[in-house]
C-alpha cells in the first residue's frame, strides 16, 4: 500500500503521473466527477488549517466522494488520550483514505505503520508537507512550463517552514535546479536538508542575506510566513518577524517571467500591492492544490492493491537503546513510538520519525 508521508515516498515517475493527472483534471473535469463516488476521505486535523483541509474536502467532493473527520482534535477521543495509531485503526474502518495534519513530527509516519488505509501527511510540525509540495510543483510547471532548469529562491522562515523542506527534497529529482536560501540567521534551513538532501543529491545551493542581491536571477521566488507557533521564545520571534517583505520595489528587480509562490497564509511578508502583478501566482497556487489533491486521491486509490506502487524500501532502522531523540515535538517523545534511527552517509544518526540529529 502507498502512503504519502514524505515527498520521497513517491518516485519521480509517480510524482509526474500525479502532476499530469492534475493537468488532465483541469482540462477535463467532467471525466473524473464520479470517480470516487461512494468512497470516503477522513480528514483528521490536530492543528489549525484553512486551505489544506478545505482543499482536500473540495477535491473529494469534486470526485463525487464524501468526507468525514474532525478539524479540532479536542472534540475527538484524542482528548481522552487515544494514540494516533489507535485513531487511524478506528478511522480506517470508516474511510478509504485518511488525510492527517498533526503538530507532532513523525505522527503520520507512526500512524501509517498500522493503518489499514493510505495515510496522506497534510503537515507534521515543522517537518514535512508533501501535498503542498505537489501543489508547488504543479504551480511551477503551469507558470513556467517546466520544473527542470530553474533557479528558485526560498525566503523567510526556512527553519520551521515544512513546505520549504519538502519542496527542496522533491526538487532534487529534477535537473539543474539551483536553490537560493534567503533568511536571517535564526531562520536558516536545518542542516539535515542542506547535508542529507542538497549536498547528497548534488543540488547547488547558496545562502544570502538580502533579497535584492538575488532577485534578478530567480525563476521562482517562494515566500513563507514566519511561523510564530513554532517558536519556543517570543523575543526571538519578535526579532525576526518582519525580516523579509516583498513589495513592488523589490519585484521591479525580478525577471519579467518570474513566479511568486507562497503556501499561504501570509501575514505581512507580501504586501497586497504585489497581488495585481501578473507574476503573483499564490492564489492560482491555491486552486492548483485542489486539482493535485484530486489527482493524489485517485492515484492512491488506484495503487492501493498494486505491489509495484508500494512504499520505497527504506533502509533498515537502527535500534540502539543508548540513543534517544531529543526533539520534544517528535512522536517518539509524545506517544512513546520506539526510538529508531537512520544512519547518514557521514556516520551521524537521525531520528527515524522527525529527522533530528542525534547527539
Ligand atoms: C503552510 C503550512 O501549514 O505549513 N500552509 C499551508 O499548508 N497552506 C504554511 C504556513 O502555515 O505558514
Amino acid at each position: 500500500m502507498k502512503h504519502l508521508i514524505d515527498p520521497m515516498d513517491l518516485t519521480r515517475q509517480e510524482t509526474d503521473e500525479i502532476i499530469s493527472l492534475a493537468e488532465d483534471i483541469i482540462a477535463h473535469p467532467e471525466r473524473y466527477q464520479g470517480s470516487m463516488s461512494h468512497r470516503k476521505l477522513a480528514t483528521l486535523f490536530y492543528e489549525p488549517s484553512t486551505r489544506t483541509r478545505l482543499s482536500f474536502t473540495s477535491a473529494m467532493m469534486e470526485l463525487g466522494g464524501n468526507v468525514l473527520g474532525f478539524s479540532d482534535a479536542r472534540s475527538s477521543s484524542v482528548s481522552k488520550g487515544e494514540t494516533v495509531q489507535d485513531t487511524v485503526r478506528v478511522v480506517g474502518c470508516f474511510a478509504e483514505v485518511i488525510a492527517m495534519r498533526h503538530y507532532i513530527e513523525g505522527a503520520q509516519l507512526y500512524a501509517s505503520e498500522v493503518s489499514p488505509v493510505p495515510i496522506i501527511n497534510a503537515g507534521d510540525g515543522s517537518h514535512s508537507h508533501p501535498t503542498q509540495t505537489l501543489t508547488d510543483l504543479l504551480t511551477i510547471k503551469r507558470e513556467l512550463g517546466r520544473i527542470d532548469n530553474i533557479t528558485i529562491g526560498f525566503c523567510g522562515d526556512l527553519r520551521f517552514g515544512r513546505t520549504v523542506h519538502s519542496l527542496i527534497k522533491a526538487l532534487t529529482r529534477y535537473d539543474n535546479v539551483k536553490v537560493v536560501l534567503i533568511a536571517p540567521d535564526e531562520l536558516r534551513l536545518p542542516d539535515y536538508i542542506k547535508q542529507d538532501v542538497c549536498e547528497k543529491m548534488g543540488v547547488e545551493y547558496k545562502e544570502v542575506e538580502t533579497m535584492e542581491e538575488v532577485m534578478p536571477e530567480l525563476d521562482v521566488l517562494y515566500m513563507t510566513r514566519v511561523q510564530k507557533e513554532r517558536f519556543l521564545d517570543e523575543d526571538e520571534f519578535d526579532r525576526v518577524k518582519d525580516s523579509f517583505v516583498l513589495d513592488c520595489r523589490r519585484m521591479a528587480l525580478a525577471k519579467p517571467g518570474m513566479a511568486v509562490l507562497h503556501p499561504l497564509p501570509r501575514v505581512n511578508e507580501i504586501l497586497t500591492e504585489v497581488d495585481s502583478d501578473p507574476r503573483a501566482a499564490y492564489f492560482r497556487q491555491v486552486e492548483n492544490g485542489k486539482f493535485v489533491r484530486e489527482a493524489l486521491i485517485v492515484k492512491l486509490h488506484e495503487w492501493k492493491n498494486d505491489p509495484s506502487h508500494s512504499m520505497p524500501d527504506h533502509e533498515q532502522p537502527v535500534l540502539d537503546p543508548t540513543l534517544h531523540c531529543s526533539n520534544q515535538k517528535c512522536i517518539c517523545n509524545t506517544e512513546h513510538a520506539p526510538y529508531k534511527f537512520r544512519k547518514s552517509d557521514n556516520g551521524t544518526y537521525r531520528c527515524w520519525y522527525c529527522d533530528s540529529k542525534i547527539r
